[in-house]
């Protein structure tokens, strides 16, 4: 009966320290920036609201207001920055505020064995030899691929609208484009996924997404600890893929002799796997993050993207006369209307919107007032930078390109000032800026010029305007209606 009572009395302190710790974030966080309440991380699991109201409902205000909060955030208490004096502070002091991705924060999480450890998470060292492999490939890439996936693509948004007129569906089409797109130009072989309806390493991909992406797991990735049946399928299914792709790749370059001439970034990670410079594990953790950094985020700028040109009528005509005859990725890049439109879809919608991967190696100061303990995680969210009005001005929360300027020299520098200054973060900044920043765009303008040429479109009207709940920010479940531009004439 004793010893009933003892075990009882354990079971309730050990689940109050549990809450307690949940709740209040730990007391040696600073006193001097807000806490956002623990509960508002798990509302969008259960109610499912769009994450810029739940930025307005409980983050605009502490955030602006501060401009750094204390988040609860992936089973822990966070610190997250939007104000650009703080942004350069964790991005300058990279030793102080070392990457520590998901291989060091929730190494036993089936995200972690997905991705594991690589050029956007790894510090150090390690980093700067990762970088070095994979630089040459991200920079200097072969765009031809773009702009035959571009008709193909616009294919397949002719298949679409013959199956459900006004109405297209525009997720699975866009995320096939993007496979496709960073497959052919960064690793080297085609992925196939707008060509073949019934293809394995596609159908693998979105059922092993299905699994890494569920909510109750990513909230709670500890539960990822335990002999969950589902669980260890989902660690089985994912060294399968992470195998096929890796072999399918090297298959492609080496047994086809193509190895020694080519310069795609999967080439140069085999040559420094063969060089003993990187080994077999580091070899696959580089080349699954090129195909997830390199696929994933584009296809959420241009949901976005295509979103905004379907909600404004006008700015669409606008870009489409403007990319008419243009059918060259430098030309491309000097028309001033298609980009002032790209850097403002970034801006309003930053494809990344909140990020948490750096954790203090010492107790230290995040600007002069804020002092953080050692191993805290320290984060950014891109959309509190961008909204805020003492950042952007008092129409921050609107579109408006012109922001950007009018002729192609001043937004160009306008975009280039706003990265250097802190207050455009989406593609991160300093030295770790990302490295697909050239690719996405050159992919986007090519992409959206196609489809300008070829459609015009509007949101169809069985579609509710809203953004996802959590995670990359976009248009949930986007549908278009677009109309031929030849059957327009
Ligand atoms: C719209 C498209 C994209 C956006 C918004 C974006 C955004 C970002 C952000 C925010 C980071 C920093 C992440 C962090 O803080 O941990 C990053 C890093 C990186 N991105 Fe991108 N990215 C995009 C496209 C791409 C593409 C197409 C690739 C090609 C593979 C790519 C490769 C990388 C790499 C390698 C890094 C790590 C850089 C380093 O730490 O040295 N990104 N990106």
């Amino acid at each position: 009966m004793a010893l009933a009572g003892i075990l009882v009395s354990i079971f309730f302190v050990l689940v109050g320290h549990l809450i307690f710790k949940i709740v209040v974030p730990p007391l040696n966080f600073p006193r001097n920036i807000p806490t956002i309440p623990f509960y508002v991380i798990f509302l969008p699991t259960i109610f499912n609201i769009d994450q810029t109201k739940l930025y307005d409902m409980y983050l605009r205000e502490p955030l602006e207001k501060h401009g750094a909060a204390k988040i609860f955030f992936g089973s822990r208490w966070n610190i997250i920055v939007t104000r650009p004096e703080l942004m350069a502070h964790v991005f300058r002091e990279e030793d102080t505020f070392a990457k520590s991705g998901n291989q060091k924060k929730i190494p036993y999480a089936v995200i972690a064995a997905y991705t594991g450890d690589n050029v956007i998470s790894a510090h150090g060292q390690v980093w700067r030899t990762y970088r070095s492999v994979v630089t040459n490939g991200l920079q200097h890439f072969d765009d031809k691929p773009f702009y035959k996936n571009a008709e193909l693509f616009c294919n397949g948004i002719e298949k679409l609208r013959r199956k459900t007129p006004e109405s297209a569906s525009m997720g699975p089409l866009i995320q096939r484009l993007c496979l496709d797109n960073i497959s052919e130009v960064a690793l080297g072989f085609d992925f196939g996924a707008l060509t073949q309806d019934d293809n394995q390493l596609h159908k693998h991909l979105i059922d092993i997404k299905k699994q890494i992406f569920h909510p109750m797991y990513l909230t709670f990735p500890f539960l990822d600890l335990l002999p969950i049946p589902a669980r260890r399928k989902a660690f089985k299914d994912v060294a399968s893929f992470r195998e096929q792709l890796v072999t399918k790749i090297q298959d492609n370059l080496v047994t086809n002799y193509k190895f020694e001439q080519t310069s795609f970034a999967s080439s140069d990670l085999i040559r420094a796997h063969n060089n003993e410079i990187i080994n077999y594990q580091q070899l696959t953790d580089n080349i699954v993050i090129i195909l997830v950094a390199g696929h994933e985020n584009p296809q959420v700028l241009l949901t976005t993207s295509l979103y905004l040109l379907g909600k404004h009528p006008a700015l669409q005509q606008k870009i489409r006369a403007e990319v008419q005859d243009v059918n060259d990725s430098k030309e491309l890049s000097e028309l001033p209307f298609l980009n002032s439109f790209i850097f403002e879809a970034i801006r309003l919608f930053p494809p990344l919107n909140i990020i948490i991967n750096r954790k203090t190696t010492k107790a230290c100061r995040l600007g002069p007032e804020i002092v953080i303990p050692k191993d805290t995680y320290v984060g950014y969210n891109n959309f509190g930078t961008s909204h805020d009005p003492k950042v952007w001005g008092p129409n921050a929360d609107q579109f408006d390109p012109t922001r950007w300027g009018e002729d192609n020299e001043t937004i160009l520098k306008n975009w280039k000032h706003a990265k250097n200054a802190y207050t455009m973060t989406a593609f991160h900044g300093g030295r770790r800026a990302c490295l697909g920043e050239k690719l996405a765009l050159t992919e986007m303008r090519v992409t959206i010029a196609e489809v300008l040429r070829q459609y015009k479109w509007t949101l169809a009207s069985d579609w509710e305007e809203r953004m996802t709940p959590a995670g990359p920010l976009s248009p949930s479940n986007l549908k278009l209606n677009f109309e031929s531009c030849s059957d327009a004439i």
